[in-house]
């Protein structure tokens, strides 16, 4: 039998944390034969809360689950983890300044950037999923050196996957026969959803998206539009914003980072990188990937036109202004 993988989801008496931890302890984000324990940090007051999940994960007697550490305690939570998903965060409220979210947000992962540097397992992988996630990410990456900076990311994974459906909702094919959508930017309402590279997999083989829906002002316009706006839509709709498909998507971009991406497929991840597409140094910034043996990589020659081009700058600016807000709060 497997070792179990200890995985950590900070804000897990939250929302998507509840959406989340019964994912893992049945195998979608790591396998079906792979046991996991489960660690859970919250603040103290959803501590009350929090242990009431732990009672339900025993209550749902998960075979894969061996063992749940539930705490408020950053650093035993950390301890030996070698996944950390980072849903637990300072939401906006309102009449809150950008910058006030900003600064709380910045000393929450200032500071859990150091519990995980110092006491998770080495090669420990980390998923960045509160908002402002991009920049929430570049902050851990920032205060945690030691943690390769290859092994730090955030989620743009749901908004590939809503790409995805809208495509699949608009052809009326399976989304499972849609791929190789990419989410470029920022996980904020300047992200660019490009479809110039998906295809559709149907009876007379791999189409791009491109012919088979022709209507390029729908592609270019509403398409755009929907997946960028499709968290707000969520929120108007359930008076909450999107949990169930977040921990859906948070599994989704660890499993395929940690198993493999299948041949052929490529899928949208928030990464450190220098330089590839023109894209400006010392962002956390989506990009189209393929992952194998743990690692991803970006794929590398894609054609960018003009229109897409504006796009991919313009979702870096934002990034880049979000980096300097963030730095500013530091000081
Ligand atoms: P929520 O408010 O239901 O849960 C957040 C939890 O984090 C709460 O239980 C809170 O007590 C906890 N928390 C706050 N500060 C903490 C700290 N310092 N350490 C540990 N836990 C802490 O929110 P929800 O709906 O679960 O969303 C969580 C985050 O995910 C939000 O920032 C949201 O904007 C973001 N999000 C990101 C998405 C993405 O695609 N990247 C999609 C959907 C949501």
């Amino acid at each position: 039998a497997k070792d179990p993988v200890r995985v950590l989801v900070t804000g897990a008496a939250g929302q998507i944390g509840y959406a989340l931890v019964p994912m893992i302890a049945r195998g979608v984000m790591l396998g079906p034969d792979q046991p996991v324990i489960l660690h859970m940090l919250d603040i103290a007051p959803a501590a009350e809360s929090l242990n009431g999940v732990k009672m339900e994960l025993v209550d749902a007697a998960f075979p894969l689950l061996k063992g749940v550490v539930a705490t408020t305690d950053v650093v035993e939570a950390c301890t030996g983890v070698n996944i950390a998903v980072m849903v637990g965060g300072f939401p906006r409220k309102e009449g809150m300044e950008r910058k006030d979210v900003m600064s709380k947000n910045v000393s929450i992962y200032k500071s859990q950037a150091s519990a995980l540097e110092k006491h998770a397992a080495a090669n420990c992988k980390v998923l960045v999923v509160a908002n402002p996630a991009n920049t929430n990410a570049l902050i851990l990456k920032e205060f945690a050196p030691s943690i390769p900076e290859r092994n730090i990311s955030c989620l743009t994974r749901l908004d590939h996957n809503r790409a995805l459906g809208q495509i699949s909702e608009r052809l009326n094919v399976q989304v499972s026969d849609v791929k190789n959508v990419i989410i470029w930017g920022n996980h904020s309402s300047t992200q660019y959803p490009d479809v110039n590279h998906a295809t559709v997999n149907t009876p007379a083989g791999e189409k791009p998206v491109r012919e088979l829906v022709s209507d390029d002002a729908w592609l270019n316009g509403e398409f755009i539009s929907t997946v960028q706006q499709r968290g707000a839509a969520i929120i108007k709709a359930r008076k909450l914003s999107s949990a169930l498909s977040a921990a859906s998507a948070a599994c989704d971009h660890i499993r395929d980072w940690v198993l493999g991406t299948p041949q052929g497929t490529f899928v949208s991840m928030g990464v450190y990188f220098d330089g590839s597409y023109n894209v400006p140094f010392g962002l956390i910034y989506s990009f189209p990937v393929t992952c194998a043996n743990g690692e991803w990589k970006i794929v590398q020659g894609l054609s960018i036109d003009e229109f897409s081009r504006k796009k991919l700058d313009l979702t870096a600016e934002e990034l880049s202004e979000e980096k300097n807000l963030a730095y500013s709060c530091l000081s």
